[in-house]
């Protein structure tokens, strides 16, 4: 017998028709059918025949229930950190001026490059289980601290294999376009043919689901991008993109017209930006993390973005130069204090929203049909979730209907 049922619990679906807010459930059935839920409602209408046919019954004591949390930007394979650079920042220099004279980004390029497997396997474990304890089962990582195309493999290779060896899904981002590494210092659209290379070959190793590039001043250009976004539509992968995080550079609006999965950053989006991203259907991945980190003062237009209907989600960016950050429940809290997101909307950043974000249509609501991804909370009310900070509720993970 497959069948499991979850009762003595709230269930906060995060269905996005339902009549109460967050879905909520508050006497909740869950039956869960191997790794797929059978079916999710009130106890008082499970039918009677389906409770029978459960041969395992959990009495959740009360917990609130949510979808398992959906970490959907992240840059989680790398070596060294940048403690250092966070120092000379605080003695006055900015990320652009560091990033200018070679560190930043470069600077986690050259640790990453040095790195083994093993090193890089162990440092991106110990951010993973950090992740996995505020209820994370899904998490996108993007690679990007490799640069050419064997360390680029040896990450997107790292970043699978965390997949095998924990209790998350993992898809995978091409991000060979994130910056010029140093031996294409001032050939910038060479690089750009380097990436063109990699992509099919990391492609047709089954390493990306999808492909992500760094549009900025001091990242690559949009006629750079399209071409890269270009390459990827024809292999049939989706795209995402890092916009406007440091100035307008219409990134929005190409990455839209490409069919993007995704705009992240967006604290300089305008409101063509908006139009197009809604239009496209674009969810915007809102990165409260690297906001604060940079002390960035100019806030994502998030009125804007409701008043278009964009759905956002939110994301640690979890990366050593902007946001070093291994906890998506602070990120939920940031989101409200520093961007005023409600919790609601909030935590359908984490769950419906971050799913749509990588293209994932089973999972994010709990409802009959979707993976059995659930994350228990030693909580009475779902706000909580995002009020409290440095908390950890999490009681217990079902992944893949499979109780942790
Ligand atoms: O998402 N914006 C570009 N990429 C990262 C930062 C990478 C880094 O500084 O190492 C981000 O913020
Ligand atoms: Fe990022």
């Amino acid at each position: 017998m497959t069948l499991s049922l979850w009762t003595h619990c709230q269930a906060a679906t995060m269905q996005p028709q339902a009549v109460l807010p967050y879905g909520l459930i508050a006497d909740a059935a869950l039956v869960l059918d191997g790794p797929l839920l059978r079916w999710v409602g009130p106890r008082r209408e499970l039918p009677p025949d389906l409770a029978r046919a459960c041969g395992t019954q959990h009495g959740a004591g009360g917990a609130l229930i949510t979808p398992g949390l959906i970490d959907c930007h992240t840059h989680l394979v790398y070596g060294g950190d940048r403690a250092a650079e966070f120092e000379q920042r605080l003695h006055g220099a900015s990320y652009e001026d560091i990033a200018r004279q070679g560190g930043g980004i470069a600077s986690t390029v050259r640790a990453t490059r040095q790195a083994s497997a093993e090193q890089l396997s162990a440092s991106a474990s110990t951010r993973l289980r950090a992740l996995l304890a505020d209820g994370v089962t899904t998490v996108e990582i993007k690679s990007g601290y490799g640069l050419a195309l064997e360390p680029e493999r040896r990450c997107l290779e790292v970043a699978r294999a965390l997949e095998r060896s924990h209790p998350v899904s993992v898809r995978t981002t091409f991000l060979g376009a994130h910056a010029l590494p140093p031996e294409f210092a001032g050939r910038s659209d060479d690089y750009i043919d380097a990436v063109l290379a990699m992509l099919p070959l990391l492609h047709a190793q089954g390493l990306v689901d999808a492909v992500d590039v760094f549009c900025e001043r001091i990242g690559f250009s949009l006629a750079q991008t399209a071409t890269i976004f270009a390459a990827a539509r024809a292999l049939g992968l989706p795209v995402k993109l890092h916009a406007e995080q440091l100035s307008d550079s219409g990134g929005a609006q190409l990455a839209a017209g490409f069919g993007a999965l995704s705009c992240d950053h967006l604290e300089w989006l305008s409101a063509d930006g908006a139009a197009a991203m809604a239009a496209a259907g674009s969810v915007a991945v809102l990165l409260p993390g690297a906001f604060y980190f940079l002390r960035e003062t100019r806030l994502p237009p998030i009125d804007l973005l409701r008043q278009h209907g964009v759905a956002m989600a939110v994301s640690t960016d979890c990366n050593p130069g902007s946001s070093p950050c291994t906890s998506l429940l602070l990120m939920l809290n940031m989101a409200c204090t520093l961007f005023r997101l409600t919790p609601e909307e909030a935590l359908a950043g984490v769950t419906r929203h971050a799913a749509q974000a990588l293209g994932l249509r089973d999972r994010g609501v709990l409802a009959a049909g979707m993976r059995a991804d659930l994350a228990v909370w030693d909580l009475e009310q779902p706000a909580q979730l995002a009020y409290s900070f440095g908390v950890r509720p999490l009681r217990q993970v079902v992944f893949a209907g499979v109780p942790q």
